[in-house]
């Protein structure tokens, strides 16, 4: 049966619930709320930071997100990397923020992660688990991000 031919049979009210399911405040949510996503694998890339897509690794405490990799120049001046697929329930919304420190969090639930991925808290009725954390090497402008 052809999408169509499934949809038709289906009835129009069915056919729109399906077709149109985020129509509404849904896609306000799902940016806010964020999605779950499977952990990236084989991580391997490079930043250019002389390029516009790291603009925000100029200032301490400025991360970007790329590869589903949150890559931050901690409070420090250093580079550190993190999934940015949380622990808990692996929505994409884990950032780094400029509390204790510096630490990741993810807002969905409000778990926090130390610049190591040591859980700082604890979710209700859920284990903590670290957070996945990736290596950094500069050279030159050039910094590589890499499992
Ligand atoms: S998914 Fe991140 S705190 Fe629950």
């Amino acid at each position: 049966m052809e999408r169509k031919q499934f949809l038709r049979s289906l009835g129009a009210g069915a056919a729109f619930a399906i077709t149109f399911p985020c129509l509404g405040s849904c896609s306000k949510d799902s940016e806010t709320e964020g999605i779950i996503v499977a952990q990236p694998t084989d991580v391997d890339f490079t930043i250019d930071l002389n390029s516009s897509e790291a603009a925000k690794l100029a200032n301490n405490g400025g991360f970007i997100l790329k590869n589903l990799v949150v890559v931050v120049k901690n409070l420090e001046g250093e580079f550190v990397a993190a999934t940015q697929i949380c622990s808990h329930e692996q929505y994409d919304q884990v950032r780094f923020i400029n509390q204790d420190g510096g630490i990741f969090y993810c807002d969905v639930h409000g778990s926090r992660f130390s610049q190591e991925g040591t859980p700082l808290n604890e979710i209700p009725n859920s284990i903590s688990k670290p957070l996945k954390i990736y290596n950094t090497a500069l050279e030159g402008t050039i910094l590589r991000v890499f499992e």
